[in-house]
Parts: structure tokens; sequence; C-alpha cells
């Protein structure tokens, strides 16, 4: 599936709509499940190729080992429960950064045990029909941006990613500006080892 656009935008989807896309089974699993990321992540992923639509990397065994990262402090593993609730309107969002995940823990219910899937190709190919089910053009927001225009979105309940812009038509500039949350991301169970 294709769409049209204009270089240079940034487009949008909601991952309130993914959940709500989810199957019961999967949302079962999401609800009570979590990720842990690699340490840097982005250099974990470096070599890594991206799928051609931007969601997530091609399994080719490029991930960086531990050793290659050199020295990080535990903090730097970030664990994140699979699913976001808005503390205001309540809303879930799947909200699994695929490309940095290094493992998942995966149950249906706050008694059950972990299975620890350490295998990235394994995550992925789970993540991956979920994800594309959103992706299509009528889900997809590519708002048009004039100079002096701000886009504000929710982080903990989107993704975005940025459209290509050809070399030759010189630079493209964005200024980013983060409001910090005052707390990091809820699931809607708790989460072991997760403040
Ligand atoms: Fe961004």
């Amino acid at each position: 599936m294709t769409m049209k656009t204009e270089p240079g935008l940034t487009a949008f989807f909601s991952n309130v709509q993914t959940y709500a896309m989810m199957t019961e089974q999967e949302k079962k699993i999401a609800d009570h499940s979590w990720v842990e990321y690699a340490p840097h992540p982005y250099q974990w992923m470096g070599d890594c190729k991206g799928q051609s639509h931007g969601l997530g990397l091609v399994s080719q065994g490029k991930e960086k080992s531990t050793e290659d990262l050199g020295p990080y402090d535990g903090n730097d593993i970030k664990r994140y429960p699979m699913v976001w609730v808005n503390p205001v309107t309540g809303e879930r969002a799947f909200m699994v950064h695929g490309i940095c995940v290094r493992r998942a823990f995966v149950r249906s219910s706050e008694e059950e045990e972990p299975t620890i899937i350490d295998d990235v190709a394994e995550i992925r190919a789970w993540l991956k029909p979920i994800q594309e089910r959103v992706l299509k053009p009528e889900y997809i927001m590519l708002p048009k941006v004039e100079e002096g225009d701000i886009i504000m979105w929710a982080n903990y309940q989107m993704f975005h990613t940025a459209v290509d812009y050809p070399d030759q038509w010189g630079a493209r500039t964005m200024h980013q500006a983060n409001i910090g949350a005052s707390s990091g991301p809820v699931g809607p169970v708790a989460i072991p080892g997760v403040a």
C-alpha cells in the first residue's frame, strides 16, 4: 500500500488506534507484558536496515553485541509496559518501539510467570502484523507545515517518522521542543521492576 506525500513532512499515526485494532488475545498479552530496550538502543541497532515503510527493522543479525557497545550503566536499560495508559482519558496505546527492543517479557495475566523472549527476530515477528495493521493511508496523518507552524502531539500515544527530503533541495530546518513528562509511562497493570 502506498500514499503520496510532499517531501520533508512528518507522518503520524495513533497507537490508541493500533491498540483498538488488536484482537482480544493480543490485547490481553499486551496489557500484561513489557519490553526491555537495549542499552544505547540507537547505537545497538545502528547497522540494522529499517523496513521500507519506516516502521521496524529487518532482522539480519546486525545488532551490536554487548561488548561492542562498551560499558554502560544498568540504569541505561529501560523497561516499559507494552501498553501505556493516558492518565487523563484512560485511553490505552500500544507503544512498543520495535527498533529498540532487545527482550520481551510476555504473559497474559498478572499471576503468570512471564516468558522471556530474547530472540529479536521472534519479537519483531510478533509485532509486525500488529503494527502494520494501522499502516494504511486512511490512518496516517501528514500535516502540511509552513514556515512558522507548530505541530504538537502526544508522544506517549503516537508514533511519528520523518519523510525523506532530497539533498539537492537543500536544508530542511525543523526545531524540536520537548516538554518532559513528570512521570514515565504507566501500564494497565503493575510491571515488576518498573517504577
Ligand atoms: Fe522525532
